[in-house]
């Protein structure tokens, strides 16, 4: 999305001697990629941030081939998150607040059109970890601390576009 990030990127790939890797400028909003061209999106701290992830989501879905795979690494909210949290925009750039809870981010992908989709927790946020992330900042750690306990965790967010269904043929390929 920034020049930066892309000189970045092009030094990493030139100190890993690596040649069979383009990166391409753009936000996930609009990725700029043609129609079922890609086999698995892998993404990492990245869609949590985006303020239309039904957007993200469905160009999700138009860029990957049929059968293709979404495999990501994602903040997500289990249950109720308190307001002052997902007001905060130290924890915005925390992934943190933008983060879907874990039954809307089934949904969304869901409606997106994506089937198999699966959720599988890797680190689950407990008080002490909140205290840690928010202490030095002009926050009330003591109030809000206890209540994120277990509510955010980082996780592998997995759907797989379907296959097309081929059109009807004849009186038994439908059956
Ligand atoms: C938390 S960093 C994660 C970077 C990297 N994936 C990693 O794991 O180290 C978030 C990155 O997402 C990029 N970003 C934020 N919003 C974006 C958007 N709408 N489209 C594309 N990139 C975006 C930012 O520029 C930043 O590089």
């Amino acid at each position: 999305m920034t020049d930066e990030m892309l000189v970045l990127a092009n030094e990493n790939k030139r100190r890993a001697g690596v040649e069979n890797v383009e990166f391409l400028k753009g936000e996930i909003e609009h990725i700029p990629l043609p129609d079922d061209s890609v086999d698995v999106i892998i993404s990492n701290c990245v869609i949590n941030l985006s303020a239309d992830k039904d957007r993200v989501l469905s160009e999700a879905l138009r860029v990957l081939k049929p059968g293709g795979r979404f495999a990501v690494s994602d903040v997500v909210i289990r249950g109720e998150m308190p307001a002052e949290i997902r007001q905060s925009v130290l924890l915005w750039v925390g992934c943190v607040a933008g983060a879907l809870e874990e039954n809307e981010y089934r949904s969304k992908l869901a409606s997106a059109g994506f089937e198999k989709i699966e959720i599988e927790p890797t680190r689950i946020y407990r008080m002490e970890d909140a205290r840690e992330f928010l202490s030095g900042q002009n926050i009330d750690v003591d109030a809000i601390a206890p209540q994120v306990d277990g509510k955010f965790m980082s996780a592998f967010v997995r759907a797989v576009k379907p296959q097309r269904k081929e059109p009807c043929c004849g009186p038994t390929c439908c059956q």
